[in-house]
């Protein structure tokens, strides 16, 4: 626009030299401030960016579905990507899944399952996770952008990490 504004401008051929120089300054700074703006990432999603603060600060899904080191520390790049829980229930719990999958990029789960999962603790088709993942009840809206961010995480090198809810029978209880 203001390279255009500029190209215009010096073409009805004004003659003032320091006029000139003066819009073809301001052009140049224009058309900087442009291709600084236009190498930016796109402005990001406020529905994942909703739903990265659900998971990262809220509901800390990455406790359990991210693996972590011997010092405990979340194993950078592996986000959301699936891990063996580090933990056992100390009374007998025949349905306990040892592994949280894999949920970067949801790669088992439709964006649909996911939300009712998440929002009625149970997929479309009645079936619920295992424990020790939680039955959370959140908002339509927010396991909506809780979805949206995990689908715009890149999934695991092992997809098949872990069974996932999907793959068993509806618990009875
Ligand atoms: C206390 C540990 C724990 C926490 C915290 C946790 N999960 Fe889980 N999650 C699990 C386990 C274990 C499973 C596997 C359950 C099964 O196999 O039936 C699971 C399963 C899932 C599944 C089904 C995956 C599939 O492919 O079938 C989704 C989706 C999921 N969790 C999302 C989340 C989200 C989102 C959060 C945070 C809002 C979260 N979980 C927090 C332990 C956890």
């Amino acid at each position: 626009m203001i390279g255009l504004a500029v190209d215009i401008f010096i073409s009805q051929k004004r003659t003032d030299p320091m006029l000139k120089t003066c819009v073809a300054t301001v052009g140049l700074i224009g058309l900087l401030v442009l291709c600084w703006a236009g190498d930016r990432p796109p402005a990001s999603d406020p529905k994942i960016e909703r739903g990265k603060y659900l998971i990262d600060k809220v509901a800390l899904c990455g406790d359990c579905h991210t693996p972590h080191d011997e010092q405990g520390e979340p194993i950078a790049g592996q986000k959301l990507q699936g891990a063996a829980l580090a933990f056992e229930p100390t009374v007998p719990v025949p349905i306990w899944a040892a592994t949280a999958p894999g949920i970067a990029g949801l790669p088992r789960l439709s964006a649909g399952d996911a939300v009712a999962l998440l929002s009625t603790g149970e997929t479309t088709k009645g079936i619920r996770s295992r424990p020790p993942m939680p039955a959370y009840r959140l908002t339509r809206q927010d396991a909506e952008a809780v979805v949206s961010y995990l689908r715009s995480l890149p999934a695991g090198a092992d997809k098949k990490a872990g069974k996932g809810t999907t793959s068993v029978e509806p618990p009875n209880r």
